[in-house]
This record gives structure tokens, sequence and C-alpha cells, in this order.
């Protein structure tokens, strides 16, 4: 089931360093215990050889600066701490600049087995080993590349290349399935699931296929794609993947019955869920709103028309059209939308324009539902 999140991100202080609670260390030490045997017996080699080169504390959550002293001699990459929230946007910008956007909290006992959000134990131990590899580098690079040069509109076909490969990926040793993908080796129960589960599927490794294939967050996986030969994802890496997204578009989403799910008030660093695929979840008085930094990141996900308000508690865009009647449709539409989804806009009609505004009333300011329905709104005027 998919649920709201109790997770806060974990600022760092002036040195970059975040301070953690002995209780924190303790579940990574004990998720690090139960892990290690498991990866070492269904990891892939190239993960293993990333986790010894990086030899990371069995004791203690590391801070994101040792991973980039680690890993910036091996592969130019960095790891650095972000806030909870971060959008397909930065996410891409990151990627294209070498350097791995790290969530910083870590998951709490009652979450310790599976959890939804990426936490730090999923984002250093299973992330950063596969980082040291100049193959799995350079793939991720080109990933944050591409996303750079993509319409937003296009972030969900190209992030489906990352979800099942760099997060999810299988490949094979001597006929037996090997965990290639971060959200594997960081998960105790999906690591063991993935290998000998006859639930899901299991399907050759193909580009276009993949950007096909719809998949959820909340649950362990599905479908796995697998690579018979690592060097077929690295060779990806130098296809023409805006033409593959285009070629998938036409060709249309594999038919799938899940469904993206709600996650609550925010949207994590990799869980890689679009805007428009999520609904809107009751308000409530008592959360916060969105800080202006998560507002603005959130915004980039958006059509560019959309304005952010000066004290970032209102998002507002302005429809134009050459007559009355066209501007009364797309009111019509909007309110349509707001009334579907629970959460009302103002909006504003007359000739030749249609203006709409969402803000949080009962939180004075912005929350992700503004944000869901501004972007169900692009999807359906694109
Ligand atoms: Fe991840």
């Amino acid at each position: 089931m998919a649920k709201k999140t109790n997770y806060i991100a974990k600022v760092p202080d002036e040195q970059g360093l975040i301070n953690y609670s002995a209780e924190e260390h303790a579940v990574w030490r004990d998720l690090y215990a139960q892990q290690i045997p498991s990866t070492k017996k269904y990891a892939a080699d190239v993960y293993l050889k990333g986790l010894d080169l990086l030899d990371m504390p069995a004791n203690r959550i590391p801070q994101c600066l040792e991973l980039t002293e680690r890993l910036m001699p091996l592969s130019g990459w960095r790891v650095a701490p972000v806030p909870a929230l971060i959008g397909f946007g930065r996410f891409f910008n990151m990627l294209a600049e070498k350097t791995f956007p790290a969530a910083s909290f870590i998951r709490s006992r009652a979450d310790y087995d599976y959890i939804e959000e990426p936490d730090i134990f999923h984002e250093i131990f299973g992330h950063t080993p596969l980082l040291t590899d100049p193959g799995f580098a350079h793939f991720s690079n080109i990933i944050g590349k591409i996303g750079q040069r993509v319409e937003p509109a296009d972030y969900s076909w190209l992030i489906r290349l990352y979800w099942f490969t760099i997060e999810f990926g299988l490949t094979v040793k001597n006929g037996q399935y090997k965990a290639l993908g971060s959200g594997l080796t960081s998960s105790p129960t999906e690591l063991i699931y993935s290998m000998n589960s006859p639930v899901p599927e299991r399907r050759e490794f193909n580009v276009i296929d993949i950007l096909r294939t719809p998949y959820r967050i909340d649950i362990h996986q599905p479908v796995y794609f697998v690579l018979e030969n690592i060097d077929d994802l690295f060779q990806a890496a130098d296809r023409d993947l805006l033409s593959d997204i285009r070629q998938a578009q036409s060709l249309g989403l594999f038919e799938s019955r899940y469904k993206c799910q709600p996650t609550g008030q925010t949207i994590m660093t990799t869980q890689l869920c679009d805007l428009s695929d999520q609904t809107c979840e009751p308000c409530q008085g008592g959360m916060a709103a969105l800080d202006p930094a998560e507002a603005k990141t959130l915004l980039e996900e958006l059509h560019p028309d959309w304005q952010l308000s000066s004290d970032s508690k209102v998002i507002s865009r302005r429809f134009k059209f050459k007559g009355f009647a066209r501007a009364l449709q797309m009111a019509n539409m909007i309110a349509w939308l707001g009334d579907r989804q629970g959460h009302h806009p103002d909006i504003a009609f007359g000739w030749g324009y249609c203006s709409v505004s969402f803000t949080t009333h009962e939180i004075n300011g912005l929350s992700n539902n503004d944000f869901i329905c501004a972007a169900k709104l692009d999807q359906i005027t694109a």
C-alpha cells in the first residue's frame, strides 16, 4: 500500500557533515550486517567489486564526503546530500554533472525490510558501488545528459531506462540470476524475491521494451529486465535515446494493471514517479507547506508558463486564446479537473484568456496536490 512519508531530510552542517543519532547508526549497522551475506550470494560481480573498493563502514552511516573521496579517483563522481524532495529536472541535472543525489535520512525499524522511499542505505549501499565502475558511471551520466535534452513531458519515458537497469536490473552468471540494481542490493526482501520468486516476469534487456514498460514504486517489481551481457547496457548509452523515446511513444506503453500510486506529501529523490501519474490526497491542516526551494524544484517539472508567486504560496498559469468560447471551454475543463481531484483552483477567464491558480488554503501555502493538479492540466492541454 502507498503511504505518507514520515521522513524528513537531514541537513548537513557547514562542513557538509550530517549528524546522525546512535539509533540511526544502529539501523545502518544492522542493515549492513544483514545485506552483506545476501549480496555476496546474489549480487553481480561488478557490484561486489565496487563494494570492496569503497570499503564503507559497517557500524555507522558514512558521510557523502567520504564516498566522494573514494569515488572521485575511480570514476570522477561525487555524492551529495539533497532535500527529500527533488524533481526529475534536478535529478537529471545532477547526473549530468556526475553528482549522485543522496536522500539523507535512514529508515526506521518499522520500515526495516522494505521502504518505498529511497533512504541513505539505499543511496549509498545500493547505488555507489556501481558508480565505481566506469561503464555504469558513464551510463548514469548519459541518462542525465539526455534528461537535460528531453521535454519535461518525456521525463517519465526516459526514467524507465534508469529504473529497469540502475535501480532494478538483473544480470546472469553461470545460469543464475544476479542482482545489479540498487533497489535490489539494498533491500533485504526484494533481493531474495528477485532471485527466487516465480511471480515476477523476467524479460530480456531491450531498450524499446523498457521504455514502454510501466512500473510501480510501492511494491516488489512485477517485471525485471535481464542483461545477459552488461556491455549491452553500456552500448545503450551510445544509442540515439531521443529517437528511441519517440519510437516507444509511437508504439505506446505496454498494457499494465499497475498504476503509480499516490505517495503523500513529498516526492523522494529517486522515487521516480511522474507528478501527473499521482493523485491528490485529502488536504489536511497541520502539515507543512512546501518551502520556496521545494516549490521551485517542483516548478521545473511543469510547463514553463507556470509562475510561482513571490511568496511561494501560489502557482499560476495563463492560457491565451482568440475568442471567448475556447476560454470558457478551458475554464470548464480546469473546473472539471479540480473537482475530480478534490482540489479546487481559482479560475478567471474572459475574452482571449483563462488563468488558473493553485494553492492549498488549509496550510496557507503550496502542497504536492497543487503540483499534481498542475501537471495533470499540463498533460491534458499538451
Ligand atoms: Fe535509487
